[in-house]
């Protein structure tokens, strides 16, 4: 069994009064042995996190990156810059990034494969919308997007991932994914894992996202192949955010 893993991914929300916040709250709390917990913050947070986090059992994670090392990108972030400021994680291909800023399949693939030269572990984001799960492609969606960035990696490369499967349709909508369906697609990844070799499929942590809440992550995360969580609304309250990571232990 993979480590139990929640990660926060805050989204462009928060603040420098909310990063001290959790950064006591964590240093505070009495977390389960058994379990890691990271927090995406945007990045202009992401220094003041890393001070904030450093007494803590927690990580610090990005929410995207450059697919370039260096150069005249105006507004881009790279890989190197997120490792400066105490980043080890990072999201890629996340459904906002790939609707709202047209991020495909080679452009989540060019930034896996940034993060991987860089020494930052790819939290990468798998998940079909509602039209694609009625018409009963969703499985066959999911695993493509996971086969598009797999096949083209070295198979040491592929165990340095995290893969989160989110549904579009549960992302911020209230709508949780059943654990019966959450668990259908996380067993279908893991048969696809273990297609490429044993060891990944036995220890790549993969994450259910997509309203998970303090008072349903406990069932999700009892599933099986349900290994952590990739939270969004939940993790900007303290609160919720540690009793989802109490539900994990
Ligand atoms: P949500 O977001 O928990 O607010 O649904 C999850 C995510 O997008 O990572």
């Amino acid at each position: 069994m993979p480590m139990p893993l929640i990660a926060g991914n805050w989204k462009m929300n928060g603040s420098l009064s909310l990063v001290e916040t959790f950064g006591q709250a964590l240093a505070d709390a009495d977390l389960p042995s058994r379990l890691e917990v990271a927090l995406m913050v945007p990045f202009p947070y992401l220094e003041s996190a890393s001070r904030a986090l450093a007494g803590t059992r927690a990580v610090l994670g990005a929410q995207t990156l450059s697919d370039q090392p260096a150069g005249a990108f105006t507004g881009e972030v790279s890989g190197e810059m997120l490792r400066e400021v105490g980043a080890t994680l990072v999201l890629v291909g996340h459904s906002e990034r790939r609707t709202l800023f047209g991020e495909d399949d080679s452009a989540v693939l060019a930034r896996v494969r940034r993060a991987l030269e860089v020494g930052l572990t790819p939290v990468l984001c798998l998940g079909e919308t509602l039209e694609e799960r009625d018409d009963g492609r969703g499985e066959t969606v999911v695993i493509g997007q996971l086969e598009a960035v797999l096949d083209a990696l070295e198979a040491e490369q592929r165990h340095r991932l995290v893969i989160a499967y989110e549904p579009v349709w549960a992302i911020g909508t209230g709508r949780t994914a059943t654990p019966e369906q959450a668990q259908a697609i996380h067993a279908a990844l893991r048969r696809r894992l273990a297609a490429y070799d044993d060891g990944l499929a036995e220890k790549t942590q993969l994450l259910y996202g997509g309203s998970m809440k303090a008072d349903n992550a406990a069932e999700l995360l009892a599933q099986p192949d349900i290994d952590g969580g990739l939270v969004g609304g939940a993790s900007l309250k303290i609160d919720d955010f540690l009793a989802i990571c109490q539900s994990a232990g």
